[in-house]
């Protein structure tokens, strides 16, 4: 770490442009970038692509290594040790892992489970075992009667950085057409059509009894303690007087162009699904979020529930006019997501920004992940 490392022969995509050039890196910062050949050869990247290490908001992966069948619970560390390697193998270099309270389909409770994760993300980052840099994103589901008591133990954990504000109620939001709701939990649980009418009843009441009152409480607590709010599925102008209202900062994956260039234009942050880009469209039936680069109000992509789709998504949006290249379209997955986020240090690559950054080849079509750096240091 003592010596500076220079990367040569690379194809450098920095915030605003594109050029063939290299970078030299020096305790964990970026210390030089230049056009055209380099001092010394260092690290020769014969012409891959040199980007910035992706930032990346909400992913639901952790939960899938464990719980890798159901009801069968991994040792916790070594849950998120299988998650870091897929994360950093996907070029992601800081990472929200989202945990979820609240449950928004029966009573089952979530927050011991999530806190033992939590811990572990501490564990192994307390351990240096972790190549990615961990925070966490709590997602609340307000339409629950349990949602705050849950959420509490978290506020004082310092990797909580994130805190976003759900709501899955039958008729609400993403699932304003209800027969939406119906596939989507038949599909995941198996049930009859009596048993999903009488569900939504039942889901309906709860909402009506607290999701408000679960919403301001969640929105105080968190701008008591300093955490960033962010909107979910907002899709009405209301919604997102709301969030605008509430002091939120993103806006995860509005449902209609309407909310989301409202949202832009009021300055938070467009988040939509990478997972989305790449199949070209929602799984839920919303707006695609290459719609919304096209009309110019996408900001942040996340990789949801699929790791590898944000360098993928990023790569595939680079044609839309109004992302003005790959410039653009990495700065959804890099410093745009970092600045939402709060993180001033990382996201670009730019003189005295920490030295996170992945080394691409796309020259199959594919983008490709070769080697990855965290503050200068070589994690893949
Ligand atoms: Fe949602």
């Amino acid at each position: 770490m003592s010596e500076p490392i220079v990367f040569s022969n690379a194809v450098i995509v920095t915030a605003e442009h594109q050029f063939r050039g290299y970078v030299v890196i020096h305790q964990g910062r970026i210390v030089e970038i230049g056009e055209g050949r380099a001092p010394e050869v260092g690290v020769d990247f014969g012409g891959d692509f040199l980007l910035p290490g992706l930032v990346e908001l909400h992913t639901d992966h952790l939960e899938v290594h464990f719980m890798p069948r159901p009801k069968v619970e991994w040792p916790a560390v070594s849950a998120v040790l299988a998650h870091d390697a897929q994360v950093i193998g996907a070029g992601i270099t800081t990472v929200f892992d989202a945990l979820r309270v609240g449950n928004d389909y029966d009573d089952e409770k979530f927050g011991a489970r999530m806190k033992k994760l939590a811990e572990a993300i501490a564990a192994a980052k307390g351990q240096a075992l972790t190549r990615a840099e961990h925070f966490v994103h709590l997602r609340c589901e307000i339409s629950c009667a349990d949602v705050v008591e849950e959420m509490q133990p978290f506020l004082t954990d310092p990797q909580l950085k994130l805190v976003s504000v759900m709501d899955h109620t039958p008729g609400q939001r993403q699932f304003t057409d209800v027969l939406k709701w119906k596939t989507y939990y038949a599909g995941k649980r198996g049930a009859t059509e009596a048993e999903m009418n009488e569900r939504i009843n039942r889901r309906r009441a709860i909402h009506a009894q607290f999701a408000d009152a679960n919403r301001r409480a969640i929105v105080d607590l968190c701008q008591s303690h300093g955490v960033t709010l962010a909107s979910h599925d907002d899709a009405t102008l209301e919604h997102v007087e709301e969030a605008v209202a509430d002091g939120m900062h993103i806006a995860e994956f509005p449902t209609t162009v309407e909310a989301a260039a409202a949202s832009h234009e009021a300055g938070l942050k467009v988040l939509m699904g990478a997972p989305n880009v790449v199949r070209g469209g929602s799984h839920s039936g919303n707006v695609s979020a290459r719609a919304l680069a096209e009309e110019g109000v996408l900001d942040v992509l996340s990789s949801d529930y699929v790791p590898t789709s944000l360098l993928m998504g990023a790569f595939a949006l680079a044609d839309v006019a109004a992302m003005g290249g790959l410039p653009g379209a990495i700065r959804l997955v890099s410093k745009n997501p970092a600045d939402a986020a709060g993180l001033t240090d990382r996201g670009e690559i730019a003189l005295g920004k920490r030295a996170d950054l992945i080394r691409v080849d796309a020259a199959s079509g594919q983008p490709v992940l070769r080697a990855a750096w965290r503050e200068g240091r070589r994690v893949s």
